[in-house]
């Protein structure tokens, strides 16, 4: 069976910056198929002659462009190049920008370097059919053995595209519900087919710590595990008497970290601090105020247990610093900040001790000296410091990227103050949000959020003058699992939101010259998803139809 992919609309999303059709003569792919890759390029190569195979069934080669040289062209090839005119182009502009070209027997695929590439090859993944983006090829031949994809034609066609933003990301909580390391490794591939670029790990908090930490070992050996979680709504006050928990291993984590690297997404970590620590205080009673024992916490929201300002405290963080900075080589280390009572100091002669001899007027300020000294142990680890926008009201080092969840408010503030943003505001990308105000959808924390609503929201505000846009770094999705109990239920809460989320950070903004493709309003978003949940669907993924969730997706029938 030939199948001819149509251009030039092959709903692309997040929708390319332009795409026309192009000059010369179709593509035919089929059995064999050569990808010509320099050296340099050896991930990108060996990535898309893994899935291609898988996909496909074909036989595909990668070639290094002096042996392909000289050789007459036999069959088709993907030929992937970075090009020194779109490195050029790319100066002082976000990178991952490529040229995508369909013609004469050759898909010809040009980055401003291997980011480039490596999204110029998700954008030919979405030209294929949806068939060759499951696991291995469903067209079999006779006696039922695989016989690969039959052909498949492209039209000629050109892509031209680069991203907007240079953080295109998604949070996930792994500490109210702990989820499996596969996973995490299944929503990197699929930030990667978005274009998006990080992956946010909230790896400790209240309910659940999940980094290991040699010099501290009962982190996760006690910090690990829950006696029970909160169930129903946590206004019901009902307790499920099931112990919860998990952690990942520091290998789990470097294989995370070097598979997100593979498909160019970073991975930031975050240890919440000094509020939300009821596991680490669980483990180590001596970081809090009053040394009491606690469990680990059971009930969602916000403890008034946060962690004590003694130097073996800020010692104790430093060593997780540390030991996050050997594991992660991201450039941003998340401290958190969110949420911290300040009740236990207030009633905590040392901590007032420490008011008097720092000069603090507040106890509020307390925060700020604590997070001053962890983030300069941050910043003499070559890393910069990401936190939630509570960090504003303390002193932050220059460099320190806020992120910006009560609304967008804090993250104009930040960058009138000449700090990085990063957009998460609660009202639009907090993803554990119910999809809608309707009983079918199943419990969540509150709602709505619909897939509408995140399409509409623009990461740069008007507030932000013209001399601060270069502040916004980007935006990114938050999924709070308190409500999330499995990755099936998470996958729910990001599917198609994220699709929505993806454009808008990819893709040009309303109103700015886009191609016949890209018209970035929800009326030509909507056509273009329903086809792309398709795509959705050979993934795996289970996501909320469009017209609300399936009997085994809705509370009515739990
Ligand atoms: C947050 O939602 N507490 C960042």
């Amino acid at each position: 069976m030939v199948r001819v992919v149509s251009a030039p609309s092959p709903a692309i999303l997040p929708a390319p910056v332009s795409v026309r059709r192009g000059a010369g003569r179709p593509v035919r792919l089929s059995g064999a198929v050569r990808i010509v890759a320099p050296r340099s390029l050896g991930s990108e190569a060996r990535w898309l002659r893994r899935i291609l195979e898988e996909g496909t069934g074909w036989r595909v080669e990668v070639v290094d462009p002096g042996d392909a040289d000289g050789r007459a062209p036999t069959g088709s090839a993907v030929v992937l190049e970075v090009a020194a005119a779109l490195r050029r182009q790319s100066r002082g502009r976000v990178a991952g920008g490529y040229r995508l070209e369909v013609r004469d027997g050759h898909v010809r695929v040009a980055g401003d370097g291997p980011a480039g590439v490596f999204y110029g090859l998700q954008t030919f993944r979405q030209l294929l059919p949806d068939a060759t983006l499951r696991r291995a090829s469903v067209t079999t031949g006779s006696g039922g053995r695989p016989a690969g994809a039959g052909p498949v034609v492209l039209e000629p066609l050109v892509v031209e595209d680069r991203p907007r933003f240079s953080w295109r990301g998604a949070h996930l909580d792994v500490s109210r519900h702990f989820m499996p390391k596969t996973f995490l490794l299944k929503l990197v591939d699929l930030l990667a087919f978005h274009k998006c670029n990080v992956l946010h790990l909230h790896l400790t908090d209240d309910q659940g710590w999940r980094l290991p930490v040699d010099r501290h070992p009962l982190l996760v050996e006690v910090g690990a595990w829950r006696r029970q979680s909160s169930t129903g709504h946590r206004r019901e006050r009902r307790f499920d008497g099931v112990p919860h928990g998990g952690y990942y291993t520091k290998d789990d984590l470097r294989e995370l970290v070097a598979f997100a690297a593979e498909r160019h997404v970073t991975v930031v970590p975050e240890v919440d601090m000094p509020g939300h620590v009821v596991a680490a205080l669980a483990a180590y009673p001596v970081l809090g105020n009053t040394h009491r024992r606690l469990e680990v916490g059971t009930r969602w929201g916000v403890y008034s247990q946060v962690l004590n300002l003694e130097e073996r405290t800020l010692e104790f963080c430093a060593d997780i610093v540390d030991e996050l900075c050997d594991l992660f080589p991201s450039p941003f280390v998340h401290l958190g900040g969110d949420e911290c009572p300040t009740t236990e100091w207030a009633r905590s002669p040392k901590a007032r001790a420490l008011m008097a001899t720092e000069g603090l007027a507040s106890v509020r300020q307390l925060q700020g000296w604590f997070t001053k000294r962890v983030a300069a142990h941050v910043t003499a680890r070559g890393r910069r410091v990401v936190g939630w926008d509570e960090i504003l009201e303390g002193p932050v080092p220059d460099d320190a990227v806020v992120m910006s969840w009560r609304g967008v408010k804090g993250g104009v503030e930040a960058a009138l103050a000449g700090h990085d943003v990063v957009m998460a505001p609660e009202e639009w990308l907090y993803f554990d949000w119910a999809y809608r105000d309707d009983p079918a959808e199943p419990l969540a924390i509150r709602g709505s959020t619909p897939v509408e609503k995140v399409y509409s929201f623009d990461p740069v505000p008007p507030e932000v003058p013209e001399d601060r846009r270069h502040h916004v770094l980007g935006a990114q999705c938050q999924l709070w699992t308190e409500y999330v109990p499995t990755s099936d239920r998470a996958e729910y809460q990001y599917f198609p939101r994220l699709c929505a989320l993806a454009e808008r950070i990819w893709s040009p903004s309303q109103g700015a010259s886009v191609g016949d493709d890209g018209v970035a309003a929800y009326e030509a978003f909507e056509p273009r998803l329903a086809r792309h949940l398709r795509r959705l669907a050979a993934l795996d993924v289970n996501y909320r139809p469009l017209d609300g969730p399936t009997p085994g997706q809705s509370r009515k029938w739990r």
